[in-house]
């Protein structure tokens, strides 16, 4: 086995997965970093599943390609849609998922509903069915779905009165009914984390599972770091939208200036 530095791919439907990407760079500060943001076919959440599944076919083949040795789903859409079929597709690499937060949400609430903020798709996801149905137990489960929040992000519009409407509305129904702890369903709604607070309230937890995507990739990487890192720990980004855009939405979600390279599939 060569001893060269394999870097770890993370991808999503555009610059979502930034939200798990910076946690990765947190706890694994020396490795090489490679992401994709399918911004040119985002949002992910409305596409029929077989666009989604062959987006994620596509783009694993790219980052295979690149030498990877692990790839980190950070996109709940594509998890909750399409997992077990990418898993089966390529046995020989470690896919790392992420998936919305249900079961420390169960744990964590008091008034006994919880609330999930995602996209159509993961609202309707086997997925998602599947969390609910092995750690709701007696607590209400609510899937929310949450549309314009991924193309907001897109467009980088974290703040103003539009957005704050869009939140707002997508909150209301779920604060009508008791949630008292919400779950970011979606690596993009981690942006808009302070209008969802700002809305929901003290009172209410927000949950984000990126730090735990984080820790399980380290968990199952296939060699240790210290054989494979770089000194340098250096992040590549591409994107199949306009790239000028992408660069200047990355350098402010990431916070320092980066260059995205056109991503050829
Ligand atoms: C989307 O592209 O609609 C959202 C991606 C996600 O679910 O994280």
């Amino acid at each position: 086995m060569s001893d060269a530095p394999q870097p770890i791919g993370v991808f999503d439907s555009g610059v979502g997965g930034l939200s798990v990407l910076r946690e990765i760079r947190a706890l694994l500060p020396s490795e090489e970093l490679l992401y994709v943001a399918d911004s040119g076919h985002a949002p992910y959440g409305d596409k029929p599943v077989p666009q989604v599944q062959a987006r994620a076919e596509r783009i694993i083949g790219f980052l295979l390609a690149q030498q990877v040795r692990a790839v980190v789903v950070a996109c709940n859409t594509v998890t909750g849609l399409s997992i077990q079929a990418l898993r089966q597709q390529f046995p020989q690499l470690p896919l790392v998922a992420i998936e919305p937060a249900v079961k420390p949400a169960v744990a964590a609430t008091r008034s006994g509903t919880v609330g999930v903020l995602a996209t159509h798709n993961t609202v309707r996801s086997p997925g998602l069915a599947r969390l609910i149905a092995a750690h709701a137990g007696p607590v209400r489960v609510l899937a929310q779905a949450c549309p314009g929040w991924v193309e907001m992000v897109e467009r980088g519009e974290l703040d103003g009165a539009a957005s704050r409407a869009a939140v707002s509305a997508c909150l209301e129904p779920l604060l009508a009914q008791g949630a008292d702890v919400l779950v970011l369903g979606c690596t993009h709604y981690p942006f808009l984390r302070p209008l969802i607070e700002q809305r929901a309230g003290p009172g209410v937890l927000v949950l984000d599972p990126a730090a735990a995507v984080a820790r399980e990739l380290q968990r199952r990487l296939p060699r240790p770091a210290a054989l494979t890192a770089t000194a340098t720990g250096t992040t590549h980004f591409w994107s199949s939208g306009d790239c000028a855009h992408a660069a200047g939405l990355i350098a402010r979600l990431w916070g320092e200036p980066v260059r995205a390279s056109a991503l050829p599939v």
